[in-house]
């Protein structure tokens, strides 16, 4: 089992579940001995909390170029201050979101440049990936019953987004397959949860 740092991410649409397994991995490697921090993109927290409130609740216009650059500055400060000294103490950091959500939301969703998404993302993470991420995929239909009816900014985007940001995800799953492994998020919580420890456990093994 894992012995060294890792960082590793959660990523899929809007009310995929993801939030809930990362809750799981959370107790099941702590409860395994290992030092554990949970985190989050955007605003874990302080500066971080701040950015958040104004990416998922402020009403007048943003751009999305503009969109795109709060992300990275909430991911930069992040990677800094929480992530990597985290990592550098050997703990496991899972974090509920990062990167792929900029590809897969600003890059596919929003249609900015792709390339451009990774260059920024390389320049606020100084480099860093996640040793592993996980997608959880889900049908558009089924993740907006679940986020119901009380939307965000960013939940408010419209099935046609979704569906984008979904491809988005299934695309990059593909030009990294061993780093982002992809999962049925329609699946029971445990029967979920079961699939993620299995890739942990095989990833820590190898
Ligand atoms: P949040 O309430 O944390 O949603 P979730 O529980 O689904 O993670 O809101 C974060 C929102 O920000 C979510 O709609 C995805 C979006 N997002 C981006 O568009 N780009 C990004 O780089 C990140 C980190 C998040």
């Amino acid at each position: 089992m894992v012995k060294r740092g890792m960082f590793i991410t959660f990523e899929g649409a809007d009310g995929c579940g993801k939030t809930t397994q990362l809750e799981l991995l959370a107790q099941y490697l702590t409860k395994k001995g290992k030092e554990v921090l949970t985190t989050r993109e955007p605003g874990a927290k302080g500066l971080g909390e701040r950015i958040r409130d104004i990416l998922l609740n402020y009403d007048g216009e943003v751009s999305d170029r503009c969109e795109s650059f709060l992300f990275l500055a909430d991911r930069a400060q992040h990677i800094d201050t929480i992530v990597n000294p985290a990592v550098a103490t050997g703990k496991i950091v899972l974090c509920d979101r990062h990167i792929d959500s900029s590809v897969a939301y600003q890059g596919y969703g929003r249609g900015l440049d792709i390339d451009q998404i990774d260059r920024l993302n390389m320049l606020a993470t100084n480099g860093r990936r996640p040793d592993l991420t996980f997608v959880f995929d889900i049908d558009v239909e089924t993740s907006m019953k679940r986020v119901g009816k009380e939307k965000d900014r960013m939940e408010s985007a419209g099935v046609d987004f979704f569906n984008r940001v979904r491809n988005g995800y299934l695309q990059l799953a593909k030009q990294e397959p061993d780093r982002i492994r992809v999962l049925d998020a329609t699946k029971s919580i445990e029967e979920i949860h079961k699939d993620v420890v299995k890739i942990i456990e095989e990833y820590c093994n190898k």
